[in-house]
């Protein structure tokens, strides 16, 4: 099992497992790549679009590299240490990725969240153990992180803040780790990645990554079209604090997406290729879509960052229902 290119430079080991037997954290990255076949007949036939499946990753979302590479710099850094508590504000994906990491390696967790994040995502937190402050249902992701720097400012020896939106070990887990791998993947082919924004730390790395490999390839963000969206995990930048680590001009493009649209691209994917993927992996593969209308040939990767079953008590569900005609129990 060679497990994550992260592994590389692990300064801080919870302690070696039996024998070649690979510890939770030695799964996080190497997801795989599927072709999206729905797509057809959208594209040209010269374009492939190529989804990168997130939701294998333990803790189930692209946030397991970002939350782990953020956990292992503040070991090695010190940072954090036995008697801390890894507290930070998160719209779900990295305060489940740093609870199952907290239950993993035997540090507290507590986040900071909007209180209408979706009801599974509540009790799997619940179930890693994690304590949850909740902020104002109506201020999003940003009243979150205004309420974790003033219980920060109330009591700052007493936690570790990854800080996912200034650090840049977030973004440094995908230059590590989903770079390397997309540009394996698909045999130095890429032309184009295209990655939804929450923190930007998954365009930023990935892309710095796939530019440095071959300057050529086109990085494309992929926002919500407004400030009012229901996108969980995505951010509308010019409605948004900006994210310290996100930097405009590495990026070729950014294309706005609708909500609904990407509730229908998920309905789409799950019916056409068996895949059942959160509301951001819509948005990504109709981001994708777009470009590759544009295209005679190319090779666009699209991350995927998570499953759709997280988000079945969600508006995500209450519109495959109603398109469907199901009863309002089902
Ligand atoms: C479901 C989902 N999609 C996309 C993203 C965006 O990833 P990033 O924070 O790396 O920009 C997130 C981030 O939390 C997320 O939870």
């Amino acid at each position: 099992m060679s497990g994550t290119g992260l592994s590389d430079a692990r300064p801080c080991q919870p302690g070696p497992g039996p024998r070649g037997v690979p510890r939770i954290v030695d799964l996080i990255g190497n997801t795989p790549m599927v072709e999206l076949s729905c797509v057809r007949g959208r594209v040209p036939a010269g374009v492939r679009i190529l989804g990168k499946v997130e939701g294998f990753n333990p803790g189930g979302s692209v946030k397991a590299r970002a939350a782990w590479n953020m956990v292992r710099r503040g070991l090695a850094s010190g940072q954090l240490r036995p008697g801390k508590i890894i507290l930070d504000s998160t719209s779900g994906n990295t305060g489940i990725a740093l609870a199952m990491l907290g239950a993993a390696l035997g540090y507290p967790v507590s986040l900071v969240m909007p209180e209408n994040v979706s009801l599974e995502r509540k009790r799997v937190l619940a179930a890693y153990g994690a304590n949850i402050v909740y902020s104002s249902p109506f201020e999003g992701s940003d009243g979150a992180i205004l309420l974790c720097r003033e219980l920060l400012a109330q009591d700052p020896d007493r936690y570790f803040k990854p800080d996912q939106y200034n650090n840049e070990a977030n973004a440094e887990a995908h230059y590590l780790t989903t770079g390397p791998e997309i540009w394996r993947q698909t045999g130095g082919k890429v032309t184009h990645l295209v990655a939804t924004i929450g923190t930007s730390g998954t365009v930023m790395g990935t892309g710095r990554f796939l530019k440095e490999s071959n300057p050529s390839v086109q990085i494309v963000a992929a926002e919500p079209e407004d400030a009012f969206h229901g996108i969980e995990g995505l951010k509308h930048m010019a409605s948004s604090i900006v994210p310290g680590i996100w930097h405009r001009e590495q990026v070729d493009r950014v294309i706005g997406v609708e909500t609904e649209a990407s509730y229908d691209m998920v309905y789409q994917i799950a019916a056409g290729d068996g895949l059942l993927l959160g509301q951001s992996s819509g948005a990504a593969v109709l981001a994708a879509i777009e470009i590759a209308q544009e295209l005679k040939e190319g090779c666009i990767a699209a991350i995927l960052p998570d499953f759709g079953d997280r988000y079945l008590s969600t508006n995500l569900w209450l519109g495959w229902r109603d398109r469907h005609q199901l009863a309002s129990s089902n």
